[in-house]
C-alpha cells in the first residue's frame, strides 16, 4: 500500500495495468510531468524524486486489524 500523491509536484498518479512500453509491468504514471513509478511505488522515472510514500501503519487485536495512519 502507498500514499497516492506524486513525491515530485502533489498531483494524483493513475493506475498502469499490464506491460507497458517502457518494459514495466503496471504501476503508476503521473501524467503532470510524466514521472513513472513501479507497483510497489519505486520511483522509475523523474521528475519525482523519492519512491510514493508508504504510510505508517500498525497490527492491532491479534494481527486481525490493521490501522493505517
Ligand atoms: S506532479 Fe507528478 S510528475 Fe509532476
Amino acid at each position: 500500500m502507498v500514499v497516492g500523491v506524486c513525491t515530485h509536484l502533489g498531483c494524483v498518479p493513475n493506475e498502469r495495468r499490464g506491460l507497458q512500453s517502457d518494459g514495466i509491468d503496471g504501476g503508476w504514471l503521473c501524467a503532470c510531468h510524466g514521472s513513472v513509478y513501479d507497483g510497489s511505488g519505486r520511483i522509475i522515472k523523474g521528475p519525482a524524486p523519492k519512491n510514493l510514500e508508504v504510510p505508517s501503519y500498525q497490527f492491532m487485536n491479534n494481527n486481525k486489524t490493521l490501522r493505517i495512519g
